[in-house]
């Protein structure tokens, strides 16, 4: 076996790729989530369980974090609730998302573990109608529209106060729309649905409509894994590539493959089409990522094993 890394949040859609591109590496791999449901592992993994460390916890306690992190070379931070449940709770959605963050800085700190990644999110952003573009660079002012997204603002900006006060190298990535098995929750997880129930030949509607920038599953878990490979200086943030494009449009690509007619409704959602990814691609050097066809396809076929 490699490194040990500690993924939190590893039941989650992103942490369950992860977790399995981790084990295609030859890594080790410490799960830590508060629940104990497997089903997104068994998804991807034709009903299989991976072959990991499994701790169940919750973020918020400072010492079953530091338990943890005390175990680990690396640290990839997915752990959060997500905007309906911030929207519904949101004295927890700041436990979770911003005490949880600062547990998981606190405990680096006191292991020397010298760099992590954490989930930061496009919703730190407005609405498109918040700037000139819709396509929003890297550095342009945070609006964000949601509690959830001013959590992660905070979670952002704390990093930026660990190096400046510890040198503690981290890096934020801001996935805006993942899509692929295992996205069942959270706002923009309803395309998503959609490929699922056209894979089982059964119709859908988005309550939405507008523009989204779709990001694959196991890419988004591809580029958190390469970024807690690699220290860096000043925290940064970056947004990654997506395929930005109308839900309708990618409803119907849904449809060329499967026949089954989806729907969607009218309105977008307050989130901005497209954050510039090209300061990614800059630090990271060589970026690809799965054809937006070809993963809606293997999303379809993963889907159809379990049916
Ligand atoms: N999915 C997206 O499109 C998207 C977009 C932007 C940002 N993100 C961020 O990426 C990260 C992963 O997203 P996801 O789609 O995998 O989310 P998810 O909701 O599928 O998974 C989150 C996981 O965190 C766990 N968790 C929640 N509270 C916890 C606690 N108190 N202690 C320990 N674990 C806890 C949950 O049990 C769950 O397994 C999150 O931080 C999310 O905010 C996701």
């Amino acid at each position: 076996m490699g490194e040990r890394y500690l993924v939190t949040g590893a039941n989650g859609c992103i942490g369950a790729w992860t977790v399995k591109l981790l084990l295609a590496d030859d890594c080790d791999v410490i799960s830590f989530d508060l629940g104990a449901d497997e089903h997104r592992h068994r998804l991807i993994n034709s009903g299989q369980l991976p072959d990991i460390e499994w701790c169940q916890g919750d973020i918020t306690d400072p010492r079953a974090v530091e338990e943890v992190v005390g175990r680990c070379d690396r640290i990839i931070h997915l752990a959060a609730l997500q905007v309906p449940f911030c929207r519904a709770d949101p004295s927890r959605g700041a436990e979770v998302n911003v005490k949880g963050t600062v547990n998981v800085f606190e405990a680096a700190l006191a292991h020397d573990v010298p760099h992590l990644v954490q989930a930061s999110s496009i919703a730190v952003y407005g609405a498109n109608n918040d700037y000139p573009n819709p396509t929003v660079p890297a550095d342009a002012p945070r609006l964000p529209r949601t509690l959830y997204g001013v959590y992660k603002t905070a979670c952002e900006d704390l990093a930026r106060i660990y190096w400046w006060d510890h040198e503690l190298s981290s890096i934020a990535l801001r996935p805006h729309t993942v899509h692929g098995p295992g996205r069942d929750q959270g706002m923009t997880s309803q395309p998503t649905v959609a490929v699922e129930r056209a894979a089982r030949g059964e119709s859908f509607t988005v309550e939405y409509g507008g523009s989204l920038g779709f990001q694959y599953a196991p890419d988004i878990a591809r580029a958190f894994i390469e970024a807690s490979r690699q220290p860096t200086q000043a925290a940064p943030a970056f947004n990654l590539p997506a395929d930005t494009m109308q839900v309708r449009s990618f409803l119907d690509l849904v449809t060329d493959i499967t026949g089954i007619e989806l729907f969607c409704g009218d309105d977008g959602l307050d989130l901005v089409d497209e954050g510039a990814a090209d300061t990614w691609i800059e630090w990271i050097k060589e970026w690809s990522t799965t054809p937006l066809v070809d993963a809606i396809r293997e999303s379809i076929d993963i889907f159809a094993t379990q049916n």
